[in-house]
């Protein structure tokens, strides 16, 4: 049986339709066109698909036959057509990522595993603080956004796959270093940098010792995990931050973990997209990627 798409697709048209003018008009092609894909099918099965029967057309049982295969067709046709835009997508994808600063000491190593598996995708990464994240996804500005829990009241999606423990920092000389359970209310007589308004440490710093009840004195404020390692290295004060930032100053001994009370503040990171967003192959295959359990390390 040697029969073309495109006669299968004139010829569900007419079935649709019962009518060769309407089934023109739908298909954009004169009727005469539409008639003679419909003859030739007629001939390439060697039976008529269409009887007449006073101003109507009406299928035949081979008719009806055909017409049930042409849409199983039509459909395996649409749907290997959306496997293979995927195939795209992801051979020649684009992620826009954007994290919150304190999770930047840790995507890129995830980034990088997932580029060695998908090399086609490029990727933009964003580095901001937890207010910036929640602008660019209200705005749409991005794909796909690293934080902390998100608010309600954004129309977000928001999963959580990795802990953030947050942790308090001391210059190694420091009298408490050492020291085992440390209550919390023996903070009250230091002195903490903060991070910037819109950080989302800070927001679960002021929240964990207003909960606790524990004032605390709050000295300089820096704008980044950076400045604020720095300056507690400096002896300006304890630092409150996320272990994640810490990695390199705790192997070089720069930097020590206090035995407080109630610590570490263990938050999550969530991977977050706007509600309902239809996200591209690559921002699909990454928010996979890091969802599968054996990405989900925590050290
Ligand atoms: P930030 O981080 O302190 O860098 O803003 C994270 C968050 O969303 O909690």
């Amino acid at each position: 049986m040697r029969v073309t798409l495109r006669q299968l697709e004139v010829f569900a048209a007419v079935a649709r339709n019962l009518s060769y003018t309407r089934a023109a008009e739908a298909l954009h092609l004169s009727q005469p066109a539409v008639s003679m894909q419909v003859r030739q099918l007629e001939e390439a099965v060697s039976m008529p698909l269409f009887e007449q029967l006073g101003k109507k057309i009406y299928l035949t049982e081979a008719g009806r036959e055909l017409q049930n295969y042409s849409r199983i067709i039509a459909q395996q046709l649409a749907e290997a057509e959306s496997v293979l835009d995927e195939l795209k997508g992801i051979q020649r994808g684009h992620l826009n990522i954007t994290v919150a600063s304190t999770a930047n000491y840790f995507i890129p190593a995830l980034l990088a595993a997932f580029s060695t598996r998908y090399p086609g995708i490029k990727i933009s990464l964003n580095v901001t603080n937890r207010q910036g994240t929640l602008k660019q996804l209200d705005e749409n500005e991005t794909d796909i956004v690293i934080m902390g829990k998100p608010p309600d009241g954004h129309d977000l999606e928001a999963q959580p796959f990795r802990e953030n423990p947050l942790v308090v920092v001391a210059p190694p000389g420091h009298a408490l270093v050492g020291r085992k359970r440390i209550p919390l209310k023996r903070l009250s007589e230091e002195t903490f940098l903060v991070r910037e308004t819109g950080s989302g440490t800070r927001i679960a710093m002021e929240r964990f010792f207003r909960e606790a009840k524990v004032e605390i004195t709050t000295g300089m404020e820096a704008g980044s995990n950076e400045a604020v390692k720095q300056s507690v290295q400096a002896g300006l004060g304890l630092g409150l931050l996320s272990r994640d930032t810490l990695a390199m100053e705790l192997k070089l001994g720069q930097l020590k973990i206090l035995d407080v009370e109630g610590f570490p503040i263990v938050r999550h990171w969530h991977i977050v997209h706007r509600k309902g967003k239809r996200l591209a192959a690559g921002a699909r295959a990454f928010k996979e990627f890091l969802l599968d359990p054996a990405h989900q390390w925590s050290e």
